[in-house]
C-alpha cells in the first residue's frame, strides 16, 4: 500500500492525487482520500480500483482544504472494495487514518472495542487502529500525538500511518514500525508532506526526514517537526536532502515505465559503475580528482575497503532476497564462489527467516532488494544481525529501511524503478554483485590478474553491448505477436544463464499472465519434457559458452517432440539457427557477464506479449512493487 499526506497552504487534493499516482506501484486495488475543508468538515472519498477511479468518484464533490491524507491499497485484510478502502474514520467522525502494514492482533482489539460500544464498518485491521486512537484520546484526555502513542503501544504488527483530526486542521500525526515513511519539510515549516517514499515529495521539497521504527511524528504548520518515541520521549530530527529528480519519475516519451526502464539500462549501468569501475580506457574518471589513488583496471568499493577484514575472513556468504532480486542472488553466488573462493548459499528471505537457519558470526549475509522495504528481507536481516553475522546490503532505494538496517553495503544507483516488473534493478544488482566479487577476489588474491583485467575491460563495455541488444526491440516485437496465444511457456538455460531463464519466466508470468516455468536445461528430461508438444513454446538461453553443445542437444530433444523453439544466441552462431524457429542474437561477451545481455530480450519479449494482449504492463493484476507485508 502507499500513503500520502499533505498540510500547508496549497490545495491538498491535487497534491494527494499526484502523490497517489506516484505511489500506485505499491498497490492499486482501491484508493481513497480524506480532506478537511475550511469549515472543518471531514470529506472522505473512496473507490474500488485505481487512483483514476478515485478521481472519477470524487468529481463534482467538495475538494477544498489544505490538509488531507490519501491511500492506494494492496488488500491484506478484507477484499478490495469501497467499504474496505482507506481512509477509515473513527466512531465520532472526527479522526481519519491511512495505514500501510498489518495489525496482527486486530481481531482481539476489535472485540475489546466492540464491548466498549464501538461500531465497525469495514473488515480491515486499520479501522481498529483509528478507533483505538479515539478511545485513547477520550479515556486519557490527551492530544492526538499522545493518543497515537497510547494506541500503538497496544498494537502488534507493522504500520506506517497518517492521522488527521477534523477539529485540529493544522496538524498531521504520522508513525511507523516496519513499513516505510518519509516526511517532507517545506520552507520555514510552511508545509509538510508524509509519504511511503520520497516520490510524492520531491516536487515540493528536497528536505526529508526518515522516521525510525516506533517513532511518532507531529507535523504542524509553522512549527518545527517533532518526533516522539512510543514511550513519549523526544527523538532528534535529522533533515536529509533527497537525491531524486522529478524527471526520473516520468515516462520520458515511452508508452510505459517498463519500456523506459528497459531502455534506461545502458545509461543507468554506467551510473552504477561510475566511481567504482576503472577500466584502462576510462581514466577520465581518475582525473576528475575523485579517486586519485586508483590504478588502471581496478574496482573500488568503499564498502569493501572499510570492511576488509570482516569480508575477507568470512567463512561463508548467505544471500537473502525475494523475487527478481533472488534471481540476481543466484548469479551472485556463482560470481562470489568463482572469484572469492567463498561458499555461498542463496535463500528466499521468507524461507530463511522461518527455517531456524544456522548462522555463524563469521558469516556475511548479503541482502539484495530494489525497494529496500521488502518485509521478509528486512526480517531476515534482523535475524542475521541477532546471530552476529555481518549484513551487507545491495539496495536501490536510497535511505530505505534495508539500506539503513544493514551494516554496510552498496547502492545500485539505477534511479527509481516504477514499473512493477523489475528490469533495470536486476541488471544493476548483477553489476553490483560482479563489482563486489571482483573487488573482494582481488583483495583476497583469489582471482588472477589476467582474469581481473579481462572482466574489468569487458564490464566497461557492457553498456555499449546492451545498446546493441536494444536495437532488436522491433524484431522482438514481431516475434512476440506469435506467442500471444500461448498458455504455457518453458524457459531453459544452463550455468550463468539458468537464473536468466528463471527471470525471463517470471517476467512473462507477471505481466502477460502466461504460465511460464524456468528450468535448468538439463533438468528438462526429468519432468518438463512431458509437457512439450506443438503448442508449447520453449525459450532457450543458449549463448556460446561452456555448456553450449549440451544445450544444443536439449534443443534437439524439444524439436523432436514438436516444441516451438525461440533461442537467445551469440552473434554469428550458425548451428542453432538450423534448429530453432526463432533466434535472437546478442553480442559476444564473457560467460559471467552474459546474463546482463541475455536478460534484455526476455524483458522485451514479456513486455511486447503483454502489450499485444492489451494488458496493463506497469500495473499487473494482484501484484505490488514493494511488498511490505509478509
Ligand atoms: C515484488 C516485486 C518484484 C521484486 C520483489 C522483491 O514481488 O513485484 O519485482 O523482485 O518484490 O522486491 P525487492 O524490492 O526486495 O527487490
Amino acid at each position: 500500500c502507499g500513503i500520502v499526506g499533505y498540510i500547508g497552504s496549497r490545495n491538498a487534493y491535487d497534491i494527494l492525487i499526484k502523490g497517489l499516482h506516484r505511489l500506485e506501484y505499491r498497490g492499486y486495488d482501491s484508493a481513497g482520500v480524506a480532506l478537511i475543508n475550511p469549515e472543518e468538515k471531514l470529506n472522505v472519498y473512496k473507490a474500488k480500483g485505481k487512483v483514476s477511479d478515485l478521481e472519477n468518484a470524487a468529481k463534482n464533490q467538495d475538494l477544498t482544504g489544505t490538509i488531507g491524507i490519501a491511500h492506494t491499497r494492496w488488500a491484506t485484510h478484507g477484499e478490495p472494495s469501497v467499504r474496505n478502502a482507506h481512509p477509515h474514520v473513527s466512531e465520532s467522525g472526527n479522526l481519519a487514518i491511512v495505514h500501510n502494514g498489518i495489525i496482527e492482533n486486530y481481531s482481539e482489539l476489535r472485540e475489546q472495542l466492540k464491548a466498549k460500544g464501538f461500531h465497525f464498518k469495514s473488515d480491515t485491521d486499520t479501522e481498529v487502529l483509528v478507533q483505538l486512537i479515539e478511545y485513547a484520546m477520550d479515556k486519557h484526555h490527551t492530544n492526538l500525538t499522545q493518543s497515537v502513542c497510547h494506541a500503538l503501544r497496544k498494537c502488534v504488527g507493522a504500520y506506517a500511518i497518517a492521522v488527521i483530526d477534523r477539529r485540529n486542521p493544522k496538524q498531521i500525526v504520522a508513525a511507523r514500525k516496519g513499513s516505510p515513511l518519509v516526511i517532507g519539510v517545506g520552507k520555514d515549516n510552511s508545509e509538510f508532506l508524509v509519504a511511503s517514499d520520497a516520490s510524492p515529495i520531491v516536487e515540493y521539497t528536497k528536505n526529508v526526514v526518515y522516521i525510525d521504527d516506533e517513532q511518532v511524528v507531529t507535523a504542524e504548520i509553522g512549527k518545527q517537526l517533532q518526533i516522539w518515541n512510543l514511550d513519549k520521549t523526544r527523538a532528534n530530527v535529522k533533515i536529509d536532502e533527497v537525491d531524486m529528480d522529478i524527471d526520473m519519475l516520468s515516462k520520458g516519451g515511452f508508452p510505459h515505465f517498463m519500456l523506459k526502464e528497459i531502455f534506461d539500462q545502458p545509461k543507468v549501468l554506467r551510473d552504477c559503475m561510475r566511481g567504482r569501475l576503472f577500466a584502462k580506457t576510462s581514466d577520465e574518471e581518475k582525473r576528475s580528482g575523485r579517486n586519485n589513488d586508483v590504478n588502471d583496471n581496478d574496482v573500488v568499493l568503499s564498502a569493501v575497503k572499510n570492511n576488509k577484514d570482516r569480508l575477507m575472513s568470512a567463512k561463508r556468504f548467505i544471500i537473502v532476497a525475494c523475487g527478481t532480486s533472488w534471481h540476481a542472488g543466484l548469479i551472485g553466488k556463482q560470481l562470489i564462489e568463482r572469484y572469492c573462493q567463498i561458499p555461498v548459499e542463496v535463500d528466499y528471505a521468507s524461507e530463511f527467516r522461518y527455517r531456524d537457519p544456522i548462522i555463524y558470526p563469521t558469516d556475511v549475509v548479503i541482502a539484495i532488494s530494489q525497494s529496500g522495504e521488502t518485509a521478509d528481507t528486512l526480517a531476515a536481516i534482523e535475524l542475521a544481525k541477532s546471530k552476529g553475522a555481518c549484513v551487507f546490503g545491495i539496495v536501490n532505494a536510497v535511505g530505505s529501511s534495508i539500506a539503513r538496517q544493514t551494516d554496510t553495503g552498496i547502492y545500485i544507483h539505477v534511479g527509481p524503478e516504477i514499473g512493477v516488473a523489475s528490469t533495470k534493478a536486476f541488471t544493476g544488482q548483477l553489476t553490483c554483485l560482479t563489482l563486489l566479487a571482483l573487488c573482494l577476489g582481488h583483495c583476497k588474491g583469489t582471482i588472477s590478474k589476467d582474469e581481473y583485467d579481462e572482466m574489468i575491460q569487458e564490464l566497461a563495455v557492457i553498456p555499449d553491448k546492451m545498446e546493441q541488444v536494444l536495437k532488436l526491440n522491433d524484431a522482438i516485437k514481431t516475434i512476440s505477436r506469435t506467442y500471444t496465444y500461448a498458455t504455457n511457456f518453458l524457459y531453459l538455460g544452463r550455468g550463468w544463464n539458468y537464473p536468466v531463464a528463471l527471470e525471463g519466466a517470471l517476467k512473462l508470468k507477471e505481466i502477460s499472465y502466461i504460465h511460464a516455468e524456468g528450468y535448468p536445461a538439463a533438468e528438462m528430461k526429468h519432468g518438463p519434457i512431458a509437457l512439450v508438444d506443438d503448442r508449447m513454446p520453449v525459450l532457450f538461453v543458449a549463448t556460446h559458452h561452456k555448456q553450449y553443445q549440451k544445450i544444443v542437444s536439449n534443443m534437439e530433444e524439444v524439436k523432436a517432440r514438436g516444441g516451438h523453439i525461440i533461442a537467445i544466441i551469440t552473434e554469428g552462431d550458425t548451428e542453432i539457427p538450423k534448429i530453432a524457429n526463432e533466434c535472437i542474437e546478442v553480442p559476444q561477451t564473457l560467460a559471467p557477464l552474459a546474463p546482463l545481455l541475455t536478460v534484455i530480450p526476455l524483458q522485451l519479449l514479456a513486455y511486447h506479449v503483454a502489450v499485444c494482449k492489451g494488458l496493463n504492463v506497469d500495473q499487473p493484476r494482484n501484484l505490488a512493487k514493494s511488498v511490505t507485508v509478509e
